[in-house]
């Protein structure tokens, strides 16, 4: 077959030019190039979006989950839960806040953090005393949301911040709410190759504390106190490019059409594909924003090799837990202390996913799949 691309950015681009033109053209000729009116009107849309009082756009999802951190005056001393199965940023900002991350491990199907190893690595951490337990991170992984009422009594009860890293699930659902609105705050990323992606970097912050808002509004822009030049604290250079707003605006207003093709293919994956690999989770009430579609596999490697033979892109989204990557080494119980994490990451592999992939195509990618497999 022809090749496909994993991810069809320029697909997309054709289908918007005109209206991605003049929203550029827009802020030009504002000239307000940073946190401009373009800004503002798009968090007013992503907060309308998620149905949260505020959401706060910021330069990365990196940011987006490091300013609440900040905002919650974690630092040295202080133990931050988080998944291993993850992409570095989940932990990376627990370190530069000063903190010290505590891994935790995965649910093997649904690829978010496991409750049940979550209240050990607590019960533990206070047990042992060095760290004072703080923070949760939780991340929905490929898309799919964690399970926000189990997190957010869990949280609740042991007095943790509860900070949701909703890079890779924005436009996911649960149970009736959208992602954004499913813990005390939520940050995603507008990546490019995420699902609601810009032309650069992007992110932004939700909540419905208008308290918090206010002081992660402060640190986004260096700490700013009542007037521009008064520094109330230590913040960041954490804004967004009122360019990148105005592209957003315009791939909001298609967002949904877009999801709802994302789901078309996993539909097509998962019929075609449910008996030969390990497909990803559905969860009743559960709505995936499919920023991947992984599947488990045995035998990954040879299989890998025979779709890129056939012109099928695919990745391993990870090869290794971060408890097992260097920097993370110190903080974590080395091999063999998340059995499931350390699993998964030989098995996984993301198949291509994107709302312009055709069902024809999902169709052959999924047969060259089944032919590699024998
Ligand atoms: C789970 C997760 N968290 C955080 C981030 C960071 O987002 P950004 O690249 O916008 O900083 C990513 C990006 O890949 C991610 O996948």
């Amino acid at each position: 077959m022809s090749s496909v691309p994993f991810i069809d950015l320029k697909a997309q681009y054709a289908r918007i030019k005109p209206q991605i033109a003049e929203a550029i053209q827009e802020v030009l000729d504002d000239g307000r190039y940073i946190l401009g009116p373009a800004v503002t009107r798009f968090e007013e849309e992503l907060a309308a979006y998620c149905g949260v009082r505020h959401a706060i756009s910021c330069s990365s999802g990196t940011d987006a989950i490091f300013i609440p951190l900040l905002a919650y005056g974690v630092g040295p001393g202080d133990a931050v839960f988080v998944p291993s199965f993850t992409f570095t940023a989940s932990a990376e900002v627990i370190l530069l806040a000063g903190a010290s991350p505590v891994f935790v491990d995965v649910e093997a199907h649904s690829f978010t953090i496991d409750l049940t190893d979550l209240e050990r690595k607590i019960s533990e951490t206070r047990a042992e005393g060095r760290l004072k337990p703080k923070a949760i991170i939780a991340v929905d992984l490929f898309g799919l949301p964690a399970d926000w009422n189990g997190l957010n009594k869990l949280a609740e009860r042991e007095a943790l911040h509860l900070i949701s890293d909703a890079a890779q699930s924005f436009g996911g659902v649960y149970h009736n709410r959208r992602v954004g609105s499913l813990a005390p705050v939520s940050g995603t990323s507008f990546f490019p190759a995420k699902p609601l992606g810009g032309y650069g970097d992007g992110g932004a912050i939700m909540t419905d504390d208008d308290n918090l808002a206010e002081l992660l509004k402060s640190i986004r822009v260096h700490g700013q106190g009542a007037d521009r030049y008064e520094v109330a604290r230590i913040g960041i250079n954490g804004r967004l490019d009122s360019i990148q707003a105005a592209i957003l605006s315009v791939k909001l207003s298609i967002f949904d059409e877009e999801l709802d093709a994302r789901e078309r293919i996993s539909r097509v994956y998962d019929a075609a594909l449910g008996d030969v690999v390990t497909v990803p989770k559905r969860v009743d009430g559960l709505q995936s924003a499919w920023a991947q579609y992984t599947i488990k596999t045995d035998g990954r490697a040879a299989l890998q090799e025979k779709l890129a033979a056939a012109g099928i892109p695919t990745m391993i989204y990870y090869p290794k837990p971060m408890h097992l990557q260097a920097p993370y080494a110190p903080y974590g119980g080395g091999e063999g202390s998340l059995p499931v994490s350390e699993t998964i990451c030989d098995e996984v592999m993301s198949l291509p996913m994107h709302p312009y992939l055709s069902d024809d195509d999902a169709k052959r990618i999924a047969a060259e799949v089944r032919e590699a497999l024998g």
